[in-house]
């Protein structure tokens, strides 16, 4: 890879022109114990998934369709915490190469002008309670028209092309990506997690405002006060009481 200058990240790359979906490929590897910071990426994706068992749209050559694997010696409750970091490393990417303002919708949503850019999917792999592989999935709608979105999506998706005019570089958003990953993730492996808590709170939407959150069983309604050390949504109800969301769908 061209002027890559990473330890790890992106040192390994597996790439394919069409697969199901990088999610599943990336899990297969992790089994194998190939090395950490290895990116599966595809052109295309037939069977991409999202969050809650949804549909993750990747027509071909138009997106960044991209899984990582990660070993991190931390407990499988942090696991979230990755999640966070990567979507500071993916904002901190887009700035880098377009002027665009992303914002980070809690857990993963990264949306410009209010529209969802990017989505991020963590699945674990674990022992017993140790990690054996986090496989972080990214998907980021690059430069997809507006008639390459279905209809259902058009108005609440876009990509960067869309919001900057412009087609963008896959290559080098990859790149830099990798590059402001490895950055964020040594960093979360020497001081922990509040450095990068601090980075993400300062490119999120949500905080301070009133919003609703979906659980898969109940809708709660407040305002968002921040997030754990977890990485958990602490949110505000109008009777004072303060629930701590895990998963959640949030409307602003
Ligand atoms: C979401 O917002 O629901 C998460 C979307 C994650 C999509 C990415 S694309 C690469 C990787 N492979 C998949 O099948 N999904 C993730």
């Amino acid at each position: 890879r061209l002027g890559l200058k990473t330890k790890f990240m992106g040192k390994n790359i597996h790439y394919e022109e069409s697969v199901d979906s990088t999610q599943k490929i990336a899990h297969r590897f992790a089994y194998e114990d190939v090395p950490e910071g290895t990116a599966i990426i595809a052109e295309e994706q037939i069977s991409g998934r999202g969050r809650m068992d949804r549909k993750w749209h990747s027509p071909k050559f138009s997106g960044v369709w991209m899984s990582l694997i990660l070993r991190p010696n931390i407990p499988l409750t942090k696991a979230p915490q990755l999640t966070l970091l990567t979507a500071v490393a993916v904002v901190q990417a887009i700035e880098e190469m377009t002027d665009l303002v992303p914002e980070i919708k809690w857990p993963n949503d990264i949306l410009i002008n209010g529209k969802k850019v990017t989505g991020i999917l963590t699945e674990l792999q674990a022992e017993a309670d140790r990690i054996h592989s986090i496989i972080v999935g990214i998907g980021i709608n690059v430069n997809q028209k507006p008639v390459d979105f279905p209809l259902e999506l058009q108005e609440i998706a876009s990509s960067l092309l869309i919001e900057k005019g412009a087609p963008v570089s896959r290559a080098d958003l990859i790149r830099s990506i990798f590059t402001h990953f490895e950055k964020l993730y040594l960093l979360y492996l020497d001081e922990g997690f509040f450095p990068i808590k601090l980075l993400w709170e300062s490119y999120a939407v949500s905080i301070g405002n009133h919003l609703k959150a979906r659980t898969i069983t109940h809708t709660i309604e407040g305002k968002a006060l921040g997030i754990t050390d977890e990485g958990v949504l602490k949110l505000e109800d109008e009777n004072g009481v303060i629930h701590q969301i895990y998963s959640a769908d949030i409307e602003l």
